[in-house]
């Protein structure tokens, strides 16, 4: 299935220069959405995984789906100050601004083979902070998994050694 249809171009938002990859018209067609996870469930289903950690909050819109599909936990990695318990946490930088994301210090158990889902790798800031996180707990980085991947930006390089799979390239 070609996702890009799907997927609405929203110019200047949200600052000037950014054409930003609206998912929302994606979500909402039942049967693209379902697509999407079933052709990430596809690539993933005979990989040992343990735990998927996605991003908040678009990476919990595919982390969360594939990990029920895969039979496996989630992890949320959220934006600092939301998670309740003992957390880590790391900054970083964005497309746009800067930001700070946590996990619970007991979301992994060393050894643990995680799965990183997110919407979308931009500039691989938020997935190379994930990465750090997620090792810092003693996890083991199977693989990054995006709907969306903008080529352009290179974000790729800086999950070197990481196995990317994207469905939709920009
Ligand atoms: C967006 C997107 C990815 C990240 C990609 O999230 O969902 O997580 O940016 O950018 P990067 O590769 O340059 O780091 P955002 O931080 O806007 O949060 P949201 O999902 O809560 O909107």
């Amino acid at each position: 299935m070609d996702f890009k249809p799907y997927i609405r171009v929203i110019p200047d938002f949200p600052q000037p220069g950014i054409r930003f990859k609206d998912i929302t018209t994606l979500l909402k067609d039942g049967a693209a959405y379902r697509a999407v996870i079933d052709q990430l469930v596809e690539r993933y289903k005979d990989e040992k995984i343990d735990l998927i950690a996605g991003p908040e909050a678009r990476g919990f819109v595919i982390g969360a789906p594939l990990a029920y599909a895969l039979g496996v936990g989630f992890v949320p990695i959220r934006k600092s100050g939301k998670l309740p318990g003992e957390t880590i946490e790391s900054s970083y930088d964005l497309e746009y601004g800067k930001d700070k994301l946590s996990m619970h210090r007991d979301a992994i158990t060393p050894g643990q083979n995680v799965l990183i889902a997110d919407d979308l790798l931009a500039t691989g800031g938020t997935i190379r902070t994930t990465i750090d996180l997620v090792r810092q707990l003693g996890g083991n980085v199977v693989g990054a998994a995006f709907l969306i991947e903008l080529t352009y930006l290179n974000g790729r390089d800086k999950l070197e050694g990481i196995e990317v799979t994207s469905l939709v390239k920009y």
